[in-house]
């Protein structure tokens, strides 16, 4: 049917749950968008938004409230101007949120593609929370799109999806980010930190990208990551990872999303050597526990001297979600061999603001806990916190602090007792 047809599913009042990041169904969207002068509170929730959200734009409040799990460019300004709502949740939680019914789903909206000989739709580039979200819902409205790569491991069969649109249109692409000098120093500082062999997740941006860059003399790394991008393309083309030494579903590069360029999704297109599941299977700790050298690597804005890191906010403004930072530090806490990297830049706001600081700023949030924390690196060196005092820790993260602040981070430290 047409976009128009399926979207007339959708009533005020209903909460509808968006295909996450680039596996967003942008000619539905457009449809629910364009029924704003009949609707009335529509929750629209949605991960990481990668189209122009324009259900969040000024004026679209009456009709759509946006319920962000994450918190992107495009819904960050919504957010803090009182338009739209953040819910924080693990990354893992979110299909459970949806099947036990936390956040009862009345619609979903989805990407797919084509059918296979037996009625069965691939969900390419994002598995996620979309088939959880779908399977709990009253009505499931599909863009089939033959563009969207066929990618292996959950699928979804034609006779759970209740309206297809057929609409073939370019997937989102996410373009790879630009990597400068401070970048490539956080990198190699992370490459020194991974053994042949690891299993890797990384995160999306400029510092998992550059530790790509130092991984080429490495041998047989694994993916097990919530996502991952064309940067992993080229290492597998050099014989980089190849998955040989996971402790499971080895062999396969397991993700639960993908963002990148064509380039990507012609490699995941039809290739047996990747497996997309849902995100309360990669994400789980428990899971990714089960891998040995299990190294993961993420971002943040701020690490107070006890280890608390903060990948969130700016004072009380959200920034950003937890994502699946914390499923991955507790899965890489679990395993054999294995370590969690927060890697950051050490000063932020053009070298004005110090990111390692005394304590978190006020109004922001805790991410990743104290108790949590292993490895933090910034361009000046790796702070191993695991198990060290809260003496040891401010002393070795004032060590990897920018120089210009070391001097007063250190009396700040004494003046609380911490040195
Ligand atoms: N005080 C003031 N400003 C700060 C700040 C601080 N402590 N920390 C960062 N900023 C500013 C930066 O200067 C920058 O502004 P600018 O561009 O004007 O210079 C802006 O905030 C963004 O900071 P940056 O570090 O460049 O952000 P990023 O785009 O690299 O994203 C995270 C970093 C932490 C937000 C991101 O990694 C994230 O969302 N992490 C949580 C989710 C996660 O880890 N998921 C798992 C893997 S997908």
């Amino acid at each position: 049917m047409s976009a128009e047809t399926a979207l007339k599913q959708v009533k005020s009042g209903d909460r509808v749950v968006v295909g996450h990041a680039c596996g967003e169904p942008p000619t539905l969207v457009d449809a629910l968008v364009a029924r704003a002068p009949e609707l009335k509170g529509v929750e629209i929730v949605h991960m990481v938004a990668m189209g122009p959200a324009k259900y969040a734009q000024p004026g679209m409040e009456g009709s759509f409230r946006h319920n962000s799990l994450f918190v992107g460019a495009t819904t960050r300004k919504a957010i803090s101007e009182g338009r739209a709502l953040h819910t924080p949740c693990f990354f893992s939680e979110i299909p459970r949120l949806f099947s036990w019914r936390i956040l009862p789903v009345d619609v979903t909206l989805m990407q797919v593609t084509p059918p296979d000989a037996e009625g069965f739709c691939s969900l390419g580039v994002s598995v996620d929370y979309t088939l959880a979200s779908s399977r709990s819902d009253h009505v499931t409205i599909a863009q089939m799109n033959k563009f969207m790569p066929r990618t292996l491991g959950a699928k979804i069969h034609l006779n759970e999806i209740d309206c297809i649109v057929e609409k073939d249109e370019p997937i989102i692409e996410l373009k790879p980010p630009t990597i400068g000098d401070l970048e490539k120093a956080i990198g190699e500082n992370v490459a020194k930190l991974i053994e042949d062999g690891s299993t890797l997740q990384l995160g999306i941006g400029a510092i998992p990208d550059a530790v790509l860059l130092f991984l080429k003399e490495k041998k047989d790394l694994g993916i097990h990551s919530e996502m991952f991008s064309d940067g992993i393309v080229a290492l597998a083309e050099e014989g980089v990872v190849t998955n040989k030494k996971k402790t499971i579903n080895t062999g396969k590069f397991v993700a639960t999303f993908l963002m990148g360029t064509r380039r990507l999704y012609d490699f995941v297109d039809g290739n047996p050597d990747v497996e997309m599941h849902p995100v309360s299977y990669t994400n789980d700790p428990a899971v990714i526990g089960q891998h040995e050298k299990m190294v993961s690597i993420n971002s943040a804005l701020q690490v107070d001297f006890m280890g608390q890191v903060n990948a969130e906010m700016i004072g009380h403004n959200q920034f950003s979600g937890v994502g699946g930072q914390v499923d991955f530090v507790r899965g890489a806490s679990r395993s054999k061999g294995g370590k969690s990297i927060i890697a950051l830049p050490a000063t932020a706001a053009k070298g004005t603001v110090s990111r390692i600081a005394c304590e978190l700023d006020r109004g922001s949030a805790v991410s990743t806990s104290r108790n949590d924390v292993h490895f933090i690196v910034t361009e000046y060196g790796a702070a191993n916190l695991r198990g060290k005092s809260i003496h040891e820790r401010a002393k070795a993260l004032i060590a990897i602090a920018h120089p210009n602040f070391r001097e007063s981070l250190t009396a700040q430290a004494r003046a609380q007792g911490m040195l």
